[in-house]
Parts: C-alpha cells; sequence; structure tokens
C-alpha cells in the first residue's frame, strides 16, 4: 500500500512537473492575400471542407483546444500542428507556386480519398471535420 501511495505521488509531482514544459502554441499572423484561397482560387466549397476538416494543422488559424494547455497533451498537439503546418500550410500559399499548387491539390485529394487526412485520432475529438463523400468529391474536383 506505501508503494502505491508513494508511486502515485511521484506521477502526481511529475504530471506537475510536465506542466512547465509548455510548447510555443503560436498562429502567426499572416496576409490574406498570401493564402491559398487568395492565390490558387479554390471554390467556396472547397474553402469550407478545408476550413472545417484541415486548418487547425494546416494553417496559422488554429483553434487551440483546451487540452492543448494539458501536459503530455499538449506537446502532442503541438508537434502535430508544427509538422502538419510545416507540410501544408493555406496561410503561406505565396512559397507555392503554379506548378507546387497543382502537386499539393493532387496530394490534398489523394490523402483524403485514401482516408488519411484527416488523421484518425483527430475526427473523434472533432466531429465537424469529417468528410463524406461529397466533400472528398469537392476537394477532388479537377484533380
Ligand atoms: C490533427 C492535425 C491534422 C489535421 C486536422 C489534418 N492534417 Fe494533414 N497532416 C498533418 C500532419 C502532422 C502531417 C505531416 C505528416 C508527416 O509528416 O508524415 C500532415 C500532412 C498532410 C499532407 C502532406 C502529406 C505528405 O505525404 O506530404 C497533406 C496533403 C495533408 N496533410 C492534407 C490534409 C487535409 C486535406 C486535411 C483536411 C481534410 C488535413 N490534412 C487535416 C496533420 C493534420
Amino acid at each position: 500500500m506505501k508503494t502505491l501511495k508513494l508511486a502515485l505521488l511521484v506521477l502526481a509531482v511529475m504530471f506537475l512537473a510536465a506542466q512547465f514544459v509548455q510548447p510555443a502554441r503560436t498562429n502567426p499572423p499572416s496576409d490574406p492575400a498570401h493564402s491559398f484561397q487568395a492565390i490558387a482560387k479554390p471554390t467556396a466549397e472547397a474553402v469550407a471542407v478545408l476550413d472545417r476538416a484541415c486548418q487547425d494543422c494546416h494553417s496559422n488559424r488554429t483553434a487551440w483546444p483546451w487540452y492543448s494547455r494539458v501536459a503530455p497533451a499538449s506537446w502532442l498537439v503541438a508537434r502535430d500542428v508544427n509538422n502538419g503546418r510545416r507540410k501544408l500550410n493555406f496561410s503561406e500559399w505565396r512559397l507555392y507556386g503554379e506548378e507546387m499548387t497543382r502537386i499539393k491539390k493532387g496530394e490534398i485529394c489523394e490523402q483524403v480519398k485514401t482516408g488519411k487526412m484527416p488523421p484518425a485520432f483527430y475526427t473523434p475529438l472533432h466531429r465537424e471535420a469529417r468528410l463524406s463523400p461529397d466533400d472528398i468529391r469537392v476537394l477532388c474536383a479537377g484533380q
């Protein structure tokens, strides 16, 4: 019993200590003129789907949820957002030229068609991000 209590105490102290290691939760300011919407001119339907299902990890407009403030979830969320933005950032589309836009649109279609995006762990917490066959058709239009 004593060992159990000690173990729980150690865990509690570790949990509290972990809260001091806070990752940066950034939403860097970005010029709307540099966005995917402004440059690649997707349809309004496509924008609506991307806003609903992708922008948390693929734009500078992340809605950081409450659990992104609690370690160790905070570390996982920040890592996903950083990795997601690095691969595809709708707020920083000026980095991509015409050719890259074509490639990225193809990748988007591929990822949603194969069900890899949005990630499976994300949709139970964000039910609005689940994609219907229609949503997938919208994102794949012209591909
Ligand atoms: C919970 C965060 C999250 C959400 C929501 C999310 N993604 Fe991602 N996405 C990632 C991460 C992280 C990566 C990088 C994966 C890697 O490096 O292997 C990624 C990578 C990608 C890539 C690049 C794949 C590659 O092989 O380079 C595309 C395209 C993509 N996502 C599209 C989407 C689309 C479209 C949506 C919405 C339907 C979406 N993602 C929603 C986190 C997310």
